[in-house]
């Protein structure tokens, strides 16, 4: 049988504990999953592509079945490109909606072959955002409860708290 892949494109900046319960919802159903770190998102990014690369990998090092990659360019191009048949998206609050449904439909209109499959995150993350959590921690706030240590000890790094 085909293996099913399925891309989780995301700037990652950092990773947080909301997008690994992302990716053990994706690995339920998928076989393999492809952490797919866009590397110039419109934001400019707190890390460089290849320290988020970094962080993911050591919070799923030697986890069978997850992948981790930088990408520019069309997230369907690279999901196309990894021979993924699906883009793994989590889905928050209702506001997340909005934007995902307009990309999913475009990304659908750009390659009608790769579906985006949304996922709901728990409950307990439904408030996780790197953005919130960059600000949380660069104003000296705790979010060891919410990113992985590795994401935390990169953050307090670059804001020069350690
Ligand atoms: O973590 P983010 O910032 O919400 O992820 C957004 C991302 C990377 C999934 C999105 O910006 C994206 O897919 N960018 C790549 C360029 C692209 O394919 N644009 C068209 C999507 S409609």
């Amino acid at each position: 049988m085909t293996e099913k892949i399925a891309v989780y494109p995301g700037s990652f900046d950092p990773l947080t504990l909301g997008h690994l319960d992302i990716l053990e919802r994706a690995l339920s159903i998928f076989d393999r999953v492809i952490f797919a770190v866009l590397a110039n998102p419109a934001k400019t990014p707190l890390f460089t592509a290849d320290e988020r690369v970094e962080l993911i990998q050591a919070s799923v090092d030697g986890r069978p079945r997850v992948e981790v990659a930088q990408f520019d360019g069309l997230t369907v191009d690279y999901a196309k490109s990894a021979g993924a048949v699906a883009i793994v998206r989590g889905l928050r609050v209702l506001s997340d909606f909005e934007s995902e449904f307009q990309m999913a439909l475009m990304n659908r209109r750009l390659n009608p072959s790769i579906n985006t499959v949304f996922l709901m995150t728990s409950f307990s993350n439904v408030f996780i955002s790197s953005s919130i959590i960059k600000e949380v921690c660069r104003l000296g706030g705790n979010v060891d409860d919410v990113v992985p240590p590795a994401s935390v000890a990169a953050m307090r790094r670059k804001f020069g708290l350690d």
